[in-house]
């Protein structure tokens, strides 16, 4: 069958499956009002959970710094070239010390945290344990890497243990991925556990905050914070781009990973640094959502009171 064919047919099939994709036309947002395809909607869609990106105040106050300074547009090169802006050194900084870290390291996005970290850091004698509902970025860093990968069922951390019992005397390093507050349903995992069963088998944890950070924890530092774990994981990561209303990632992590991912980790190494007005902005909402301690009170409230109304509708 020729080429163009197949792609026909295969996305025939994704159509009679109700799998097809289409972009949105989404011709207005504002706050939590959304006109999709012409209707206007309430956005229960979006990740800006604290409202950052539509606070006006600060976008102005923001833009108006921003053109005091000579910063270019574009980063125009990668981080290990010329594109390494000092606004990196001082947003890398910022997230080390309000973690109490020894280091942190900034990413594109998450996607690109999650499909490089992984590959970095595990070998073929390696093997990584991946909760059965990790987002596809996680799924897909684990296809990439090449230590074998086993899944365990959802938040079954009994099953976790009995992979991990069976495992860590075949294998160099065991590394547990986990997401904190999982993506597609706003389940928790126990990172209490996660931590002890790490201990226990000597492995090496990685959680990935993303929908996380800025709505858990005292200074939004997500739920490795709220459940005093932030000491205990070996690498946090967490995106810009949902509560924190800018673009990009992060991880915290001791300085050895550090140096060993910027020397190994192809995602960071190969690809164009931000913009100096992403760091900029990135680093102002990190700083501003750690004092945002009612607005994060008031998220929990809706989010309980949204999933009471949608158990009475069910
Ligand atoms: C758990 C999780 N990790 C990573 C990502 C990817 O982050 P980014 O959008 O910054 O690429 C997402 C969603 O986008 C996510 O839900």
């Amino acid at each position: 069958m020729q080429f163009y064919e197949r792609i026909r047919q295969e996305l025939d099939e994704l159509k009679s499956l109700d799998r097809y994709r289409v972009l949105p036309d989404i011709t207005a947002r504002n706050e939590k009002d959304i006109e999709v395809n012409g209707q206007l909607l309430l956005n229960l869609s979006s990740n800006d959970y604290l409202g950052l990106g539509d606070d006006n105040a600060m976008r102005e106050g923001y833009w108006n710094q921003f053109r005091k300074t000579s910063h270019a547009m574009t980063s125009s090169s990668s981080r290990l070239l010329t594109g390494n802006h000092p606004l990196y050194d001082q947003l890398e900084k910022t997230l080390a010390t309000i973690y109490g870290r020894q280091s942190a390291m900034v990413f594109n996005s998450g996607y690109h945290a999650n499909i490089g970290i992984l590959p970095a850091l595990c070998t073929r004698h390696d093997l990584v344990l991946s909760d059965r509902l990790n987002h596809a970025s996680i799924i897909d860093g684990m296809k990439i890497a090449e230590a074998p990968y086993q899944r365990y069922r959802h938040r079954d951390y009994d099953h976790l243990e009995e992979l991990l019992a069976g495992a860590c005397d075949r294998y160099r390093q065991i590394f547990i991925v986990t997401e904190s507050v999982f993506s597609m349903d706003g389940d928790l995992a126990d990172l209490s556990q996660l931590v002890a069963l790490k201990e226990k088998y000597g492995a090496f944890l990685i959680v990935d905050e993303a929908h996380g950070v800025g709505v858990f924890g005292e200074r939004g530092l997500g739920l490795c914070e709220a459940t005093r774990m932030v000491q205990h994981i070996d690498i946090i990561t967490g995106t810009f781009g949902k509560a924190l209303a800018s673009t990009g990632a992060y991880a915290v992590m001791s300085s050895l990973v550090r140096e060993y991912l910027l020397n190994t980790m192809r995602p960071f190494i190969f690809t164009t640094a931000l913009p100096p007005v992403i760091l900029g902005w990135s680093l102002l909402t990190l700083e501003r959502q750690t004092s945002m301690t009612h607005q994060r009170a008031a998220l929990l409230q809706l989010a309980s009171r949204l999933a009471s109304a949608s158990t009475y509708g069910s």
